[in-house]
């Protein structure tokens, strides 16, 4: 069975509510074990990567930036053999449009 690690960096939830939707789908359609982490407390993961056929990892974009902690592991060098796919959450607008 696919079993598919799922990391993602958030400010403010947005990224989170799409890893949960992400997850739920690859639990249901396609039968994987998932498992999710927070960038920041990825430590506990790092050290059981040999598990997981699949990384997903996804951060949100600040100011052109992802989230440090989630880059960070994006730059490791610990995903040979392993399917990886990466998103962002990003866009939208800090003004509201003046009518
Ligand atoms: C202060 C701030 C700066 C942002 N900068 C960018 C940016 O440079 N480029 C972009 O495409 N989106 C930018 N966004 C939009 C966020 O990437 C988007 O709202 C994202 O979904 C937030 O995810 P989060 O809730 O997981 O932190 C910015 C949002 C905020 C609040």
């Amino acid at each position: 069975m696919n079993k598919t690690l799922v990391v993602y960096g958030t400010r403010k939830g947005t990224t989170k509510e799409k890893v949960l939707l992400i997850s739920e789908v690859l639990k249901e359609k396609f039968l994987h074990i998932v498992d999710i982490a927070d960038s920041k407390q990825i430590k506990y993961y790092k050290k059981r990567m040999g598990e997981y056929d699949n990384i997903i990892i996804g951060s949100s974009i600040v100011t052109g930036l992802w989230k440090s902690s989630i880059l960070s592991f994006a730059r490791r060098d610990i995903f040979q053999n392993k399917n990886v796919a990466i998103f962002v959450t990003a866009g939208g607008t800090l003004n509201k449009v003046k009518k």
